[in-house]
């Protein structure tokens, strides 16, 4: 998918690694100057900017723990300094532990909620403002769970789906000011770590028999991107090959 994002700046978080990474390499090929967010994923990070300055636009890293609002704040001072005003966000990042509710112990639940829920806010309350009157767009991605409910990823599904009733009421806040807030919300991704009989175990839950590539991710965050999509805010778009069909 070709669209124009020439002159745009966009911060994508999780960007080092896996879904973040390939969604960074599009961006920046669509002609976006990209600001790649990681927390830990420094090398890779760098290494990511350095392959995407060839490609002719600018890049830069920019490091920091979305749960914490300071850190948020840091990120947008640093980018304002050396990159420019931030003009669409995907959020990309993200953090879950998979077990059963009661195998929790009580303070091990608030670092999902962290990141996943308050995460959002913070990068929300920074970068949204000044977003403003410039077809701003935040694109949040959750797993599937976050709508469905999943008994293994019950604290994380929960957080998410908090972000999504969270960005509906912003966009009612943000719409009249061209500012776009829309979810995407995924299947199960195969980036190559299950063995071929788990995966086929898993594919009997999706209609279309597959799990999901990197770039049906990459297709769906370009178009929300693009200016095709400027009437779409407060929504979730699943990509997910039918695992659920929430309407
Ligand atoms: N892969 C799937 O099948 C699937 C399915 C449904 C939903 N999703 C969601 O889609 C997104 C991308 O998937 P993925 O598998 O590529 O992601 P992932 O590896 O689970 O996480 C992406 C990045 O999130 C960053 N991160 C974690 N905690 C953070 C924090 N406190 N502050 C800032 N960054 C933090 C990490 O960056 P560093 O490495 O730099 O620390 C990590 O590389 C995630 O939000 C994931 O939950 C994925």
């Amino acid at each position: 998918m070709k669209i124009n994002l020439k002159n745009k700046n966009v911060l994508i978080t999780g960007a080092a690694k896996g879904v973040g990474r390939e969604l960074s390499l599009a961006i920046a090929e669509n002609g976006a100057n990209v600001a790649l967010h990681y927390r830990e994923s420094e090398q890779e990070a760098i290494q990511l900017v350095k392959e995407i300055e060839r490609l002719g636009v600018h890049a830069t890293s920019v490091q920091g723990d979305l749960a914490n609002y300071d850190e948020v704040k840091s990120m947008k001072e640093k980018l304002g300094g050396d990159f420019g005003h931030i003009d669409m966000i995907v959020n990309n990042a993200g953090w879950a532990q998979m077990k059963g509710f009661f195998e929790y112990e009580p303070e091990e639940w608030k670092r999902e909620v962290d990141v996943c829920f308050y995460g959002v806010l913070n990068l929300v309350y920074e970068f949204v403002p000044s977003m403003k009157d410039n077809h701003g767009k935040f694109i949040n991605i959750v797993g599937d769970s976050a709508r469905t409910g999943d008994r293994n990823l019950i604290v994380s599904a929960a957080a998410r789906n908090g972000a999504i009733s969270f960005l509906k009421s912003l966009a009612k806040e943000v719409g009249r000011s061209n500012v776009q807030c829309n979810t995407i919300s995924l299947g199960l991704i195969d980036q190559g770590e299950f063995d071929e009989s788990i995966v086929n175990k898993i594919v009997k839950q999706y209609p279309s028999r597959r799990l999901g590539t990197t770039s049906d991710v990459v297709g769906a965050v370009l178009f929300m991107l693009s200016d095709e999509a400027n009437w779409i805010t407060g929504q979730v778009l699943s990509v997910n090959g039918g695992h659920s069909m929430i309407g």
